[in-house]
């Protein structure tokens, strides 16, 4: 038996597993240190009164044998496909509901996906980027490509049209930079990706959190796109779904490769590989999309904007440099007095007790830079902000 190698190949933990295991180690050193923790982008308050009701009904459902549901269709059940694709409609992005797969989450099926695609594809990648892009490539043996974000472009970078790909991660609102693509920026990469005959990856996790009407939410806002790009969405960020677990790709059916269907392809890799997400949670997720659920979940969203209100306020106090913060849950910021970013990370572990997450975590141009996250309650985010504050008038 010979293992695959191209394991060896990378970092020996995953970023917030190591993180995880420092914070550990301090606390057991230091226990009676307050930690805030504003790294891993976990949300903080309790799924919407909406979600739960639609849970227990959906937990009786289970115990009734007229309304019991055993397995159910791998792709999802059409009720939360058709929500789903009506919650797009109310923003301009037109889908088929046999456009939308139900998932356990976004971050899985960016990795599943690469099932469908062959191994010599040229791989294009943000950098810095979300560690899953790149981990699961590298775990497959495939070389990647880097494309440049830095303070220059804003951590938006353009295509350059000397560098050939077949695949194309893109995500905005960024993870982990929290900067934001205007429709113009993308329609630049749906036109090279056509050019090109590249597929777009689109991660939209953090779309619920754009408020500036001229940004797009969706890539299929933009012309073409439903003629390259795959979109991934989830509920983790939007409704507080990183412990109940869903998630929706849309493969759209005009997506035809070498004359084959995406769609198709991807049907096929679920419905073997994949006996879709238990329909408690389904039913819980249809709840998102209803009127008062909406309302609900929007209230939990503005109490994480006003937490990276708070943070990004901060930071303009200080003369700060960052970026992120306004249409996105994100906070990226440069480290303070030229610190490397775990330089920076011990240092405010240390000195402030105050979690965040390396830049350098998620890749060379991530060097010294930092980000943080709004998803903490308000209470520790003011807390932490007064902490960072006599931080630096110390300094
Ligand atoms: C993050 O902190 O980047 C996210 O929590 C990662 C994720 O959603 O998997």
């Amino acid at each position: 038996m010979k293992i695959n190698s191209n394991y060896l190949n990378l970092e020996e933990s995953y970023l917030f597993s190591t993180i995880a295991r420092k914070i550990e180690e301090y606390q057991k050193e230091n226990k009676d240190a307050k930690i805030i923790r504003l790294g891993i982008g976990d949300v903080t308050l309790p799924l919407a009164e909406e979600v739960i009701k639609s849970l227990h009904k959906a937990v009786d459902d289970m115990a009734d044998k007229s309304t019991f549901k055993g397995y159910g269709p791998e792709q999802g059940y059409g009720f939360l496909r058709d929500a789903v694709r009506d919650y797009y409609g109310s923003y301009g992005a037109k889908l088929e509901s046999t456009e939308i797969f139900i998932s356990d989450g976004a971050k899985s099926d960016l990795a599943n996906i690469l099932d469908i695609f062959h191994i010599d594809n040229r791989v294009l990648v943000p950098n810095p980027v979300y560690p899953v892009y790149l981990d699961t490539n590298i775990m497959l043996g495939r070389n990647v490509t880097f494309i440049d974000a830095n303070m220059e472009n804003g951590f938006l970078p353009l295509p350059d049209e000397s560098i050939p790909a077949d695949i194309i991660y893109l995500c905005s609102p960024n993870n982990p930079t929290g900067a934001v693509y205007t429709r113009e920026a993308l329609q630049k990469w749906v036109n090279y990706a056509l050019k090109c005959n590249a597929v777009i990856l689109f991660d939209s996790a953090y779309e619920s959190y754009i408020v500036d009407k001229d940004l797009p939410r969706s890539i299929y806002e933009i012309e073409g796109a439903k003629s390259c790009a795959i979109e991934f969405n989830s509920l983790s960020k939007t409704a507080g779904f990183t412990g109940t677990r869903l998630g929706y790709t849309i493969v759209p059916h005009s997506l035809v490769f070498e004359g084959v269907s995406l769609n198709k392809l991807w049907l096929r890799r679920q419905t073997t590989k994949f006996n879709g997400v238990p329909y408690v949670i389904q039913k819980a997720a249809e709840a998102v999309f209803t009127e008062e659920g909406q309302r609900e979940i929007r209230a939990n969203i503005e109490y994480y904007r006003e937490n990276a209100r708070i943070i990004a306020e901060t930071l303009d106090s200080l003369g700060v440099w960052y970026t992120g913060g306004k249409n996105s849950p994100y906070i990226w910021l440069k480290a303070f007095d030229g610190m490397t970013s775990w330089e920076f990370f011990d240092y405010l572990l240390r000195e402030a007790n105050i979690v965040g997450t390396p830049g350098a975590g998620f890749g060379a141009n991530g060097e010294g830079f930092f980000r943080l996250t709004a998803f903490g309650n308000r209470e520790n985010t003011i807390e932490a902000m007064e902490r960072l504050k006599r931080l630096r008038n110390r300094a």
